[in-house]
């Protein structure tokens, strides 16, 4: 259930070194009703590798993605941001890629909400998705969705089925997946001649120079550089054309690819910023761990109860690797219903209903949800102005939270 991995994935060196350690985490999705409260919690190694040769960084370990999936919940048509994010990538491309009758397939394409948007346009399109629950909405609205895993296996049967795909997208997909080398020969199968892949994901730099430790979970299995790419792409016949930053996800590349061996220009000044100094990311992080629990204990000593207000996955990342539990923080609230009466992994804090903020008044609110802290300082006004704090878990490092996150 879960396996080691001892090659780069991009590369196949065996060049990899330790950089960050998160320690032994409980899943950080795999939110707890009550009952399983006095269950033993899986936990599993959350450790960073960098390849020496490609920078590309990845967890030690891999967990069976049937236990890390079983229910999936983030749903695109839930965040109208992100949904309009991805139809303007969609338009821009088929402007560009695809010709009348062409099609375009998007890999992830979860509830389908934004080839949705196309579809109406008369664009052929299908959707790829491994979530049984976001495939049957997405057939429901017409968008037909293939429920499965993107595999050459099943690019091929889309090939012989309804021909090859001018346009591929894979958005937030890549860190996800383990065989990329399987994801590439189902690419080289099903992309047509002269179409072109589009891939979106978290950006490695970003990650280091702006200290997210709380975004390495199980489920991504990958942090990637644009050398990293290169080198995955080579090895299968496919040249980058361009790489474009995001302000999604704490900051996110877009990298466009086609057949062929010979990367854009613009490519390599990309690489050389690419010097990740994993050393400073460590010691900032460490810090942090130190100076928050030593704010905690403070709060608590002088009588003031702390809140963690949200609880996204990175919330769970945070509270587990600084030990934060319910002596400290006793209640987390949240605004997702399913979450909702659940408890952290790990940490074992009641998610509540954030209406209980106003209510029951605690001393201060830590942000764990800190990329959406601008929405929740614009929702929570009526606590602040009687008296209630928010504070973000870098606070102490960084005075104001990081603006360029924005998912
Ligand atoms: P998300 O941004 O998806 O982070 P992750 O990928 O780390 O899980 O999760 C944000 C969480 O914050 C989600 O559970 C909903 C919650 N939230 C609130 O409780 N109140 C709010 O006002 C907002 C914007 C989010």
């Amino acid at each position: 259930m879960i396996n080691a991995r001892t090659d780069c994935r991009c590369c196949r060196s065996k060049n990899l070194n330790e950089v960050f350690r998160l320690g032994d985490q409980p899943f950080a999705n795999a939110f707890l009703r009550s009952e399983q409260l006095s269950e033993l919690e899986l936990k599993a190694p959350l450790i960073i590798m960098e390849c020496s040769d490609c920078s590309m960084a990845q967890l030690s370990h891999i967990v069976d993605p049937t236990v890390l999936y079983r229910e999936y919940s983030f749903v695109t048509g839930s965040s109208q941001w992100m949904t309009s994010h991805f139809a303007e990538l969609l338009r821009t491309n088929i402007r560009d890629f695809v010709p009348r009758g062409g099609l375009v397939v998007e890999i992830g394409s979860n509830d389908g909400s934004a080839l949705l948007s196309i579809k109406r346009e008369g664009i052929r399109c299908i959707g790829v998705d491994p979530a049984t629950n976001l495939a049957a909405i997405a057939n429901d609205r017409g968008v037909t969705t293939l429920c499965d895993f993107f595999s050459e296996k099943l690019a091929t049967a889309i090939t012989t089925g309804v021909g090859q795909a001018d346009l591929i997208v894979a958005c937030n997909v890549l860190g996800h997946i383990d065989d990329l080398d399987d994801f590439c020969l189902g690419v080289k199968k099903l992309l047509a001649a002269n179409g072109r892949l589009v891939v979106e994901v978290p950006y490695v730099r970003w990650l280091v120079s702006n200290n997210e430790c709380d975004t390495i979970y199980h489920e991504h299995l990958s942090y990637f550089s644009v050398g990293a790419f290169v080198h995955l792409f080579h090895r299968f016949g496919l040249q980058i054309e361009k790489v474009e930053s995001q302000a999604v996800h704490g900051g996110t590349i877009r990298v466009t690819a086609k057949h062929g061996t010979e990367n854009a220009s613009s490519v390599q000044p990309w690489i050389v910023e690419e010097k990740l100094d994993w050393t400073r990311f460590r010691t900032h992080c460490e810090t942090m761990r130190l100076q928050l629990l030593a704010w905690l204990i403070r709060e608590k000593k002088e009588g003031h109860v702390i809140w963690g207000y949200g609880a996204p996955a990175k919330g769970t990342v945070l509270l587990n690797y600084c030990g934060i539990e319910s002596d400290l923080i006793p209640v987390v609230v949240d605004s997702t219903p399913s979450k909702q009466g659940k408890f952290v992994p790990g940490t074992h804090q009641p998610i509540l209903n954030p209406e209980e903020v106003l209510k029951q008044m605690p001393s201060a609110c830590l942000v764990l949800a800190w990329n959406h802290y601008q929405e929740i300082e614009r929702k929570e006004s009526a606590y602040k102005q009687a008296g209630g704090k928010l504070r973000t878990p870098f606070v102490t490092l960084f005075p104001t939270p990081n603006n360029n996150r924005t998912s």
